[in-house]
C-alpha cells in the first residue's frame, strides 16, 4: 500500500515473541509487540504513530470510564504458504467502526488513516501472523472518548487505536445456547447494530446467569415481545431449515451488521442454495426443533467465525441437534470461507488485501 501520511514509529526493545507460545493461543490473551495510536484534538486525527504495546495514562474522570463512549472492531489477518499476510475484508469494517461513530457521536476515521496505521502495524508485527492452519492475527481498532470533565456530552478529544493478537478458535467446540425472552440486548432505535462497547456490558449478566444454568451463550429476542431470534452477541445466527438458510435482516437497527454473516450469504447464494435474510419466530424454531425439521444452527463472526451450535434450549426445553456431517452446509462453507482467507483459492470477491 502506499504510504502517504506522516506515522512515526517506535519499536519495542524486547519483543515478546519468545515468550508466546503459539500452540497454545487463548484469544485475546497474547498481545502482540506493537499499537497504532491516533489522538483526535481540535477536530481532526493527529500524532499517528506506532509505539510498543503498553499500558495507557487515563484521568479518572475520563469520560468513557462514566459514560461508556467507546466503539470497537475485529478483524483477522491470515499468513499463506508463501508467508504473505492476507487481510479478510478490512474495508468492510472500516466502513462499519464509522456507521458504528456515528451513532455514538464519535468522529469518523478517515479510510486512509485507518488503513495505513493498519497496515504499518501489520508489517511491523508480522511475525506475529500464526503460521498455523486455523490460527490467525485478531485484529482490534477502537476508539474512545478522552476528555476528562463530568457533564454528559459528546466528548471533544479521542483515541483511535488498533492492537493485535495471535488466536487460535474462539469457541474450542460446539455451542449451547439459550433463547433469551427476559431480558433485552437491542431495541429499534437503540444502539444495537453498533459496536458499542456498552451493548456487551449490557449483555453480561443475562449471558452469565445462562452460563450458570451450563449454557454457553444467548440467543436474544426482539426487546418487545421477545417472539423472533435476532443475535447471538459475540455472533449472529443461522438456521437451516427446509434447506434453507435462514437469519435475520440487519435492517431493523437491533442486528450487528457481521462482515462474516455477509460473507456467508453471499458464498450460499452463488451455491444456489435458498436464503431467507428474514426473523425466525421463536414458536417456529421450538417447532423445527420439535419436529426434527431443524437441519443446522449456527453463529458466525469474526471472532467465532462458524460456530456449531450443539444445543437449544427454548422456553425452559433442551434440544439436541444433529451431529454435523462434513457434507453440512456450515462445514462446506467454513472450508470455503478458510480457503480463500488462507489464500488457497482464488478470491473471486476482493476480499483479501495483501499486507
Ligand atoms: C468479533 O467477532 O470480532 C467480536 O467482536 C466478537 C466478540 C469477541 C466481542
Amino acid at each position: 500500500m502506499k504510504t502517504t501520511l506522516q506515522i512515526d514509529i517506535k519499536k519495542t526493545e524486547k519483543s515478546r515473541l519468545p515468550e508466546t507460545d503459539f500452540d497454545d493461543l487463548v484469544f485475546g490473551k497474547s498481545i502482540s509487540d506493537h499499537m497504532f495510536v491516533a489522538d483526535y484534538v481540535n477536530g481532526e486525527w493527529t500524532d499517528l504513530r506506532i509505539e510498543p504495546y503498553a499500558p495507557l495514562h487515563l484521568n479518572p474522570a475520563n469520560a468513557t470510564l462514566h459514560y461508556g463512549q467507546s466503539i470497537f472492531e475485529g478483524m483477522k489477518a491470515y499468513k499463506n504458504v508463501e508467508g504473505e499476510i492476507l487481510l479478510f475484508r478490512p474495508d468492510a469494517n472500516q466502513k462499519r467502526l464509522n456507521e458504528s461513530a456515528e451513532r455514538m457521536c464519535i468522529p469518523e476515521v478517515p479510510e486512509e488513516v485507518f488503513m495505513e496505521g493498519l497496515f504499518q502495524l501489520l508489517d511491523l508485527d508480522r511475525d506475529w501472523v500464526p503460521a498455523k492452519a486455523g490460527a490467525s492475527l485478531y485484529i482490534r481498532p477502537f476508539i474512545f472518548a478522552t476528555d476528562d470533565y463530568l457533564g454528559v456530552r459528546p466528548s471533544e478529544k479521542y483515541k483511535f487505536m488498533i492492537f493485535t493478537c495471535p488466536v487460535g478458535n474462539y469457541y474450542s467446540k460446539p455451542v449451547s445456547v439459550k433463547v433469551e425472552t427476559k431480558y433485552t440486548r437491542a431495541i429499534e432505535g437503540g444502539t444495537g447494530f453498533a459496536k458499542a462497547a456498552g451493548n456487551y456490558a449490557g449483555s453480561l449478566y443475562p449471558a452469565l446467569l445462562a452460563q450458570k444454568q451450563g449454557f454457553d451463550q444467548l440467543l436474544w429476542t426482539d426487546g418487545k415481545n421477545h417472539q423472533h431470534i435476532e443475535e447471538s452477541g459475540t455472533m449472529n445466527v443461522m438456521f437451516v431449515i427446509n434447506n434453507t438458510l435462514i437469519t435475520a435482516p440487519v435492517n431493523t437497527g437491533t442486528i450487528l451488521k457481521g462482515i462474516t454473516r455477509d460473507s456467508v450469504l453471499t458464498l450460499a447464494r452463488e451455491s444456489g442454495m435458498k436464503v431467507e435474510e428474514r426473523f425466525l419466530k421463536v414458536v417456529e424454531l421450538e417447532d423445527a426443533l420439535k419436529e426434527g425439521r431443524l437441519q443446522e444452527a449456527f453463529g458466525t463472526g469474526t471472532a467465532a467465525t462458524i460456530a456449531h451450535i450443539a444445543k437449544i434450549n427454548v422456553n425452559g426445553k433442551d434440544y439436541t441437534l444433529p451431529e454435523k456431517t462434513d457434507n453440512a452446509f456450515s462445514n462446506q462453507v467454513l472450508r470455503k470461507l478458510d480457503a480463500i482467507k488462507y489464500g488457497l483459492e482464488e478470491d473471486t470477491h476482493e476480499w483479501i488485501q495483501k499486507v
